[in-house]
């Protein structure tokens, strides 16, 4: 039996999925966006901030991890979770994608891929089991398979290739697991080719896994491509098990996500942007380095519960940057995640009533409205 579970709760007329995810760590409230928690802690944002934002579940990365400090040293620290201090719900990706978009040089078979570290140059060899013995010292409540990301646009025959390599990987992850305490997802590829994307969910299926990622997706190709892959996918995925959307995205993005059946996301951009000047606002994103914000009195977002709107002004905001206090980067990515949690808090309420679709385009909307 699979460590976690999905606990279907409603349908909206759109398709929107409002459910649970049950792990050992607790219980999720899906759909769900988890910050990004790269080498055992997110960016800028202590834990216990970090709760108060209302995430539920945070996500790690293999790849770093396993350089630095090294899964052998995680695990003597007690694991992830007694590394980071979070004590919630916690997903570690594969080190799949980080290799393709982060390492120096690589070499890739059907064994695995091997590559250089890009922080000390070591070679390192990341085979389907290795990712999994890592993933388990790290002991996150859900692992990730091991996949074959291509570049888009990449020739067919290499989409083709890596999509079947990663089913067999998924396959040969499963095999090597051995805790029972952690559950594995299977990650769809397939490219934009909607025939390719089934093969892969079917084949992925096939496994029985515990949830299901559709990844190789947010790489550069246009948003209504990516939504269209969604859409080619879902439909071939149990109705019953979790669908995560790897590494996406704007808050439109999660909207259409949303509805197209997805349930659970990551990304980096609340708290990057954030840490770049960039803060979300109900009424679109806000450059908060620009003059025009200068004598600015009024908070970020007037209802926004975070610390950086109870307690200081876009003018003040916009002095923490211009100064290069890290204290600017700080509050933006607490007010970005609480943004975040806020708008999927919002999501589920919307497809409980019913009304996912008119909750879209007011949001939509609003914030495609220019800045005031
Ligand atoms: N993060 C974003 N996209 C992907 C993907 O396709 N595979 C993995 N392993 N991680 C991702
Ligand atoms: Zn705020």
């Amino acid at each position: 039996m699979h460590s976690v579970r999905y606990e279907p709760l409603a349908v909206d007329p759109t398709g929107a999925r409002r459910g649970r995810l049950h792990t050992p760590h607790g219980t999720v409230e899906l759909p769900t966006f988890m910050p990004v928690g790269t080498v055992g802690g997110v960016k800028c944002v202590d834990v216990e901030r970090l709760e108060g934002t209302g995430a539920q579940m945070v996500l790690g990365n293999t790849y770093h991890l396993a350089l630095r400090p090294g899964g052998d040293t995680v695990e003597r620290l007690g694991g992830l979770h007694a590394l980071s201090g979070w004590r919630g719900p916690m997903l570690t990706d594969s080190g799949g994608f980080q290799v393709f978009s982060l390492a120096d040089t690589r070499k890739i078979d059907e064994r695995g891929v091997r590559f250089k570290s890009h922080v000390n140059g070591d070679v390192i060899d990341l085979t389907p089991e290795r990712s999994i013995q890592i993933q388990e010292q790290l002991g996150a409540d859900v692992a990730m398979q091991l996949d074959e990301v291509v570049q888009l646009p990449s020739p067919p025959e290499a989409v083709h290739s890596a999509m079947e390599r990663s089913v067999r990987w998924a396959e040969r992850c499963l095999a090597a697991a051995t805790r029972s305490d952690q559950s594995l997802f299977g990650i769809v590829q397939g490219g934009l080719d909607p025939e390719l994307r089934r093969l892969s969910a079917e084949g992925l299926v096939a496994l029985d896994m515990a949830g299901y990622a559709i990844g190789g997706l947010s790489v550069g190709e246009p948003a209504a491509d990516m939504y269209r892959t969604i859409e080619a996918t879902a439909p071939h995925l149990p109705p019953d098990k979790p669908r995560y959307l790897m590494g996406v995205g704007t808050p439109d993005d999660l909207l259409e996500s949303v509805e197209r059946g997805v349930d659970m996301f990551d990304c980096v951009m609340p708290t990057r942007n954030g840490r770049n000047g960039l803060a979300y606002t109900a009424a679109g994103p806000l450059r908060v380095k620009n003059a025009c914000h200068l004598n600015d009195q009024r908070p970020l977002e007037e209802d926004c519960p975070c610390v950086a709107c109870r307690r200081h002004s876009r003018g003040y905001l916009r002095h923490l940057f211009k100064a290069g206090e890290m204290l600017g980067g700080i509050l933006l990515s607490i007010h970005n995640l609480t943004f975040y949690q806020r708008l999927m808090a919002d999501v589920r309420g919307a497809i409980e009533t019913g009304r996912f679709a008119e909750f879209k385009r007011e949001r939509q909307g609003a914030w495609a409205k220019p800045p005031s």
